[in-house]
């Protein structure tokens, strides 16, 4: 962390506190002048920071920026996030995570304030611009390929319940968009590489629209998406936000590598908004349509496609349709 961050970090944890400046000096081996220029520099950045001369500087408040060292403070992961790499700017985090996979920590968070390559699931392109929590999560568990599906379903879990923490009803659509009231607010792509029997690196990205104007979207995802401030009709907090969500992230995680994964399916399951609905399944080579009855262990939808005839689904573009 750089020396910005670190005095970040102690102005967040005192929030509306006074931190003295030979405190923090003293602390982060730095001269008191040296505190200063960085403060100078974060109130140029729009950080709002009171200061008297006899007890020190007080952050009254932050500009709506992903900055690591404010997401950092008050994180304590053990893994996820323990790393944030900032950019204001990137083609995709997917992208720049699988570039960096091999040369950081298993939990390394790539995060920026907007992607002018997003990518979504099925080749699509996706809409990310500011205001919104473009992230990628490099993982390196030791399994084998075919589980990768499972920290799909464990992201979808992840971002539904740090969703419904603010009080909104957070529903997965399988495979793993996240809804509220029928609209699409986050998306999910998992990306990996691997050998024929172990995972090198899992990237799972998570796109969420939390401060993002929907209704500047093309006229093809207007009616189906939403976002986090239409939703609370207020402006959220995107780092706290964050922070929650990686908290999250890690316990499921840790849950995952003891090999409690049932945990988590049974959450998925609780918030499945799919299971029940009449749907229409498209894969590349095929159309599905039948009832949703359930996802197996892998994350594969299963659907009763006629009288007690079944069919398992592990990729493809799901719609919930009206029951005939
Ligand atoms: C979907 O199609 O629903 C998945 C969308 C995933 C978007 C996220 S945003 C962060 C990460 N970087 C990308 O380019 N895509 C994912």
């Amino acid at each position: 962390m750089n020396l910005k961050d670190k005095i970040i970090v102690k102005l967040v944890v005192n929030k509306g506190k006074p931190v003295s400046g030979e405190a923090l000096a003293s602390e982060l081996s730095v001269s008191r002048a040296a505190v200063w220029k960085q403060v100078k520099a974060l109130r140029e950045e729009g950080y709002i920071i009171e200061s008297s001369t006899n007890l020190g500087y007080s952050l009254i408040k932050s500009p709506d920026i992903l900055r690591p060292g404010e997401i950092k403070a008050g994180l304590g992961t053990k893994i996820i996030g323990k790393e944030i790499k900032y950019f204001r700017e990137t083609e995709s985090t997917n992208i720049l995570a699988k570039e960096m996979a091999d040369s950081v920590d298993e939990g390394t968070v790539v995060i920026a304030e907007f992607q002018t390559e997003g990518r979504g699931r099925l080749g699509r392109k996706w809409l990310s611009p500011e205001g919104g929590i473009w992230l990628s999560i490099i993982l390196k568990p030791r399994i084998q390929p075919q589980y990768t599906p499972r920290l799909t379903l464990l992201a979808g879990v992840c971002a539904a319940k740090t969703i419904q923490g603010m009080g909104l009803p957070a529903k997965i659509k399988w495979p793993n968009d996240i809804l509220i009231n029928g609209k699409k607010v986050c998306g999910i792509l998992t990306e990996m590489g691997a050998e024929v029997d172990l995972v090198d690196y899992i990237i799972v990205g998570i796109g969420i629209d939390a401060n993002v104007n929907t209704e500047s979207f093309p006229e093809e995802f207007r009616d189906s998406s939403t976002s986090l401030r239409k939703e609370l009709g207020e402006d959220v907090d995107r780092v706290a936000f964050v922070r929650k969500l990686l908290i999250e992230f890690e316990a499921l995680y840790l849950n995952f590598l003891k090999g409690d994964f049932h945990s988590i399916l049974d959450e998925w399951r609780s918030m499945s908004a799919t299971i029940g609905e009449w749907v229409k399944i498209s894969t590349q080579t095929r159309t599905i349509y039948g009832e949703a009855i359930g996802v197996d262990g892998e994350g594969a939808l299963i659907i009763e496609t006629g009288e007690g005839q079944l069919e398992k689904i592990v990729a493809g573009n799901c719609e919930h349709l009206r029951r005939p």
